[in-house]
């Protein structure tokens, strides 16, 4: 889009133009005013966010992708005038328009038959200008955005607990209802048989009437027809369902999880996590089988009991009894069963901890020889869990074998007893002794599943209860929808900053303040443990809990969006995870808008350009799982063009280096220069040498600030630096003295 493609528009609306915004481009008139949009729904966009690539128009669902990412609910909806006429509900309307802008719906006004809008390009009054059908049939695409605070998102933030399931599971009330109208008619249908039983028993048999069985017959067969199709719109039912709620759960919980900050992950292991985050099926399972099963069955007594007092009272009450007494032996058990599944699932847990921590750490665990002693952690854990597993057989057993003898007594106590109420002269027919053993099997049935539902809703309650321990930490806070995005310039303060890890009582930083301006190298240098690393996570917000300020370029951090903060940082860490795929797609890290351009760019600054075009396959090479056909030196040099990729204005290297050989790390040290080139690098290093040429360099001890200077300035004046130097550079200066004393040549 371009400006000749606007003059041949008719502008929309009359009125003076705004200055700021007088000869945009369609595109930038539409992003402008949904801009505008966002802001009367309180959130600000930012151009970054957008997906746009070069030379392309942003589709709507890449607009809407852009409004959500500020926190916003966002649809795009093709509509007609009618429909915008009618549209009075909470939010922002954006019109998409034919030529490429957009203009923004104050109001509908059916009354008057016009839409009232505002031109982002033009200054109009409050409400805008009125449109009506006709103009904007001309110019009006069809396409509508609808913008407006986002109310899931607020539900995202709810604990995950029973409430949370109970209110999932309500919104699909309407479909519940028809499965529980489905049930009942089910129910209904299910006792025709019975009842035909005895009719024929007693009139046909009886009697010998043959019209009657043929009735009976034909009654029986339509009742089939209908139980076949009714189950099948039932189980159809069902599974729709189940896939739903299906989906919104695990929605939800990926979604929580990623949104916990990572101290979490570092302090929980990872095997817990994920047993945790399993147990979801647990809870999935019950909410889609168990909890349907309970409706059917509960329908089913509601429908059944009526008749068997109608057929028998004695043996109505007979069958209710016992069927009661059943629930109540079950229900006793509970609580022991309930006592010893807690103890058999921490069991499991910790079992599942030592797999995962294998799994992770199995490159380790083979080249020290350690599979013996991991065996024997696996073999106690797996025993434990055993021996636990053993008892809640042994105590879930009990229940199922007393009641055994009482579900049996049920059926055939009914024959017995109706046989004696039949002689004894009662009105009880054979027929309906027949026909209340064919249903009495419904009472015992759903009386006993209720009471095991009771120890299902148990296990379901832990289920629920070990999600939530992992989701219902304090997520990050991001302030996706406000905090300030600032294009930074690089520099950085420090002000008294006192941090320490959560659980911990030692401070990691203790007071810690300086200042470097835009475009410094500034190299940090210090013991292990003395806190370099922590002050490059505060700086990245990955531990937000600080006291004293930080900022960057003026602005305090705490002020700032919290993904725009992370990804106006470029990170390269000792070890760095490749994902499956290419190499070209691991340099692109999903980044949209870069190409292989920018890719080759990022990997010739980073010195890693020689070694992918020597592999077989280029950019193209696919790079597995822990990357085993990289060496670690090219891992290292992939990292470094990942994160230089898109060009950041800051570039942290925590000991980025520190694996590579002589010759690869000379290789990127000869480009730091030009890595640094228009940007603030902090560099932490073991390695003093490589240091030299910073432009600053930051001395810790134990959380504290020893000073900082320049390379000479530091070896004159603090005295940590000066040891390290000397302890990394001993063999320097004997070899310098050996050199001097029994140098023969003069001028040497
Ligand atoms: N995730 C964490 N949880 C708890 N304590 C931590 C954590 N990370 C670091 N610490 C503690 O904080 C202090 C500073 O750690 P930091 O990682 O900043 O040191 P460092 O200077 O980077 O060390 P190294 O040179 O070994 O990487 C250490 O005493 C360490 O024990
Ligand atoms: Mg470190």
């Amino acid at each position: 889009m371009d400006s000749d493609a606007r003059a041949s528009t008719p502008p929309l609306l009359e009125g003076p133009p705004n200055n700021a915004t007088a000869g945009l481009t369609p595109l930038e008139l539409r992003l402008q005013a949904i801009v505008m949009a966002g802001r009367e729904q309180g959130a600000d966009l930012e151009r970054e966010d957008l997906r746009l690539s070069p030379g392309q128009t942003p589709s709507p669902a890449a607009l809407v992708e852009w409004v959500t990412m500020a926190g916003l609910w966002c649809r795009a909806v093709r509509t007609n005038w009618r429909a915008l006429l009618k549209l009075t509900a909470a939010g922002s309307v954006v019109l998409l328009m034919k030529d490429g802008s957009a203009a923004l719906m104050t109001r509908p006004d059916a009354v008057r038959n016009v839409v009232w809008l505002k031109d982002p390009s033009v200054q109009t009054e409050q409400d805008g200008i009125p449109v009506d059908e006709l103009r904007l049939s001309q110019l009006w695409s069809g396409e509508i955005l609808l913008i407006r605070p986002d109310r899931q998102g607020r539900v995202d933030n709810d604990p995950w607990n029973f409430m949370w399931l109970a209110r999932v599971v309500l919104a699909e009330r309407s479909i519940i209802r028809d499965i529980t109208l489905g049930s009942i008619v089910m129910a209904f249908l299910s006792v025709v048989p019975p009842l035909l039983t005895m009719i024929v028993i007693d009139k046909v048999v009886g009697y010998k009437v043959l019209s009657t069985l043929v009735m009976v017959s034909a009654v029986l067969v339509l009742a089939m027809i209908y139980e076949t199709v009714l189950g099948y719109v039932r189980r159809q039912l069902t599974a729709v369902i189940a896939l739903r709620l299906d989906l919104k759960m695990s929605l939800f919980i990926f979604r929580r999880l990623l949104g916990l900050s990572i101290d979490y992950f570092e302090r929980t292991p990872t095997g817990q996590i994920g047993y945790l985050i399993g147990q979801s099926q647990k809870v999935r399972s019950f909410v889609t089988g168990k909890m349907m099963s309970t409706i059917f069955d509960l329908v089913n007594l509601i429908v059944v009991l009526p008749l068997l007092f109608w057929m028998s009272t004695t043996l109505a009450w007979m069958v209710l009894a016992l069927g009661i007494v059943m629930a109540m032996i079950i229900a006793l058990f509970i609580g022991p069963v309930r006592r010893v599944y807690a103890r058999y699932q921490e069991a499991e847990i910790k079992k599942g901890t030592i797999l995962v921590e294998t799994l992770h750490g199995i490159r380790t665990i083979k080249s020290l020889a350690l599979e013996p002693a991991q065996r024997d952690a696996w073999d106690r854990r797996a025993a434990e869990a055993a021996h636990w597993r053993r008892k809640l057989d042994d105590i879930s057993n009990w229940p199922e074998t007393l009641v055994t003898p009482i579900d049996m007594l049920i059926t055939r106590g009914v024959l017995m007893v109706g046989a004696y109420l039949s002689i004894s002269g009662d009105a009880t027919s054979v027929g309906s002794i027949m026909a209340f053993m064919m249903v009495s099997g419904r009472v015992s049935g759903p009386l006993t599943s209720m009471a095991k539902l009771l120890q299902d809703l148990e296990e379901v309650r832990a289920g629920i209860g070990m999600v939530g321990v992992v989701l219902n930490n304090r997520p990050e806070v991001t302030n996706t929808a406000t905090g300030l995005r600032p294009r930074f310039e690089g520099a950085i303060s420090f002000r008294d900053v006192k941090f320490s890890y959560p659980g911990t009582k030692a401070r990691a930083l203790d007071g810690i303040s300086f200042d470097v301006p835009p475009g410094t190298i500034l190299g940090v240098v210090g013991r292990s443990g003395s806190g370099k690393s922590t002050v490059t996570r505060l700086l990245q917000g990955i531990n937000r809990e600080y006291e004293g300020q930080i900022k960057i370029d003026g602005v305090d951090l705490r002020e700032i969006n919290l993904g725009h903060l992370r990804r106006s940082f470029g990170v390269v860490l000792q070890e760095n995870f490749l994902f499956r795929g290419s190499i070209r797609e691991n340099l692109l890290a999903g980044r949209t808008g870069l190409t292989l351009i920018d890719a080759v760019r990022a990997a010739r600054l980073a010195g890693a350009e020689e070694f992918i075009e020597r592999m077989p396959m280029g950019y193209e090479t696919i790079v597995e799982e822990g990357s085993p056909n990289l060496s670690g030196g090219q891992r290292q040099r992939l990292a470094i063009a990942r994160a230089l990729i898109h060009d950041p204005r800051l570039l942290i290297l925590d000991e980025a280096t520190s694996a590579l050989d002589p010759e690869s790390e000379a290789l990127v040290n000869a480009n730091i220069s030009r890595i640094a080139a228009n940007r603030t690098m902090v560099i932490i290093s073991h390695r003093l040498s490589s240091l030299v040429d910073s432009d600053q360099i930051l001395v810790l001890d134990r959380g504290k600030v020893m000073d900082i200077g320049p390379h000479a300035q530091l070896l004159e004046t603090c005295t940590v630096y000066r040891q390290l130097w000397q302890q990394q550079n001993r063999h320097m200066e004997t070899f310098r003295s050996t050199k001097k004393s029994t140098s023969l040549v003069p001028g040497n």
